[in-house]
């Protein structure tokens, strides 16, 4: 059974910048919700609620948005919103959210270093907070579910378009089902003329502990970091890793461009705003077309 969860949320967010001078990028809202939220969401839909945020300076408000706000709920009580009441209840009862400060910035795997004593010896989820999948069935439960099958680590993936390939961790393999691929490369970020597909790593993991082992002897790689794309090559050498192709649309809110796309997405499937907004979207298109 896979029990817990860890999202990673200690980053600058420095192509967020200047949004993320003095705030979290997890914080950063589509439409009125914190993407964290939307992440938190997920691994409860998954049916997880022992959830291990690793946090760092300047991310406090992540811990506040998960607390209760005592006064503002009874303000919110007293103007008799019910619907905004409950939801704001629904925040602070969501899951048992714990925090650890990560102290350098050291990358992805060396996050992840710091949740060893809260999973111990149980696989986990690994969630990363600027990927948001939109699904059926929740990305993180269809992981665990080949988890239960196969009891082995599991990466989620997705085709890219080739010139995008240098953004992700890229995985390499032979298919062994329409969903699944037994991987036998993993590299982070390379160059397109080096990868060895254009199946790249999409934010979502089931890892089991052996990984800690394979994070205290991976060196720093991309970027100067301790790679978590990297470790799990060094797990290669001695596990089978699979990786899941998920059913459902994933959103990289890591990037502006697609930041807006998922808000405008959002907002199309948001009842209050379904109609207004593509009424105004058709306008522009029409304005639009008048200037041709
Ligand atoms: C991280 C991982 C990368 C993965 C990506 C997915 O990179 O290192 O392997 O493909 O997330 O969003 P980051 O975007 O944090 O640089």
């Amino acid at each position: 059974m896979v029990k817990k969860a860890v999202i990673p949320a200690a980053g600058l967010g420095t192509r967020f910048l200047p949004a993320t001078k003095a705030q979290p990028k997890e914080m950063l809202p589509i439409i009125d919700t914190p993407s964290i939220q939307y992440v938190v969401q997920e691994c409860v839909d998954s049916g997880i609620e022992d959830i291990l945020i690793i946090s760092g300076k300047g991310k406090r408000s992540i811990e506040d948005h998960f607390d209760r706000n005592f006064e503002l709920e009874e303000r919110i009580k007293a103007d008799e919103d019910e619907v905004l009441y409950t939801q704001l209840r629904h925040i602070e009862n969501m899951a048992n959210i714990h925090f650890i400060r990560q102290k350098e910035l050291n990358g992805l795997g060396d996050a992840i270093r710091y949740a060893r004593y809260h999973c111990g010896n149980e696989p986990f989820a690994v969630l990363l907070g600027d990927t948001i999948i939109d699904s059926v069935i929740p990305a993180t439960q269809q992981l665990i579910d080949t988890y239960e099958q196969y009891k082995q680590t599991i990466i989620a993936v997705e085709v890219v378009p080739k010139e995008k390939v240098s953004r992700y961790g890229i995985t390499g393999g032979k298919k062994i089902s329409d969903k699944l691929m037994q991987i036998d490369e993993l590299v982070e970020k390379p160059e397109v003329d080096k990868a060895p597909s254009n199946l790249a790593i999409a934010g979502r993991y089931i890892l089991t502990p052996e990984i800690f082992e394979a994070l205290d002897k991976t060196s720093r790689g991309k970027g100067n970091e301790i790679q978590l794309t990297d470790a799990l090559r060094l797990l290669l050498r001695h596990e089978d890793i699979l990786a899941q192709t998920i059913e459902g649309k994933r959103y990289d809110i890591g990037n502006k461009l697609d930041f807006i796309k998922t808000t405008i997405d959002f907002a199309l499937k948001r009842k209050e705003f379904s109609k207004p907004i593509s009424a105004y979207l058709r306008n522009i298109v029409k304005d639009m077309d008048n200037k041709v």
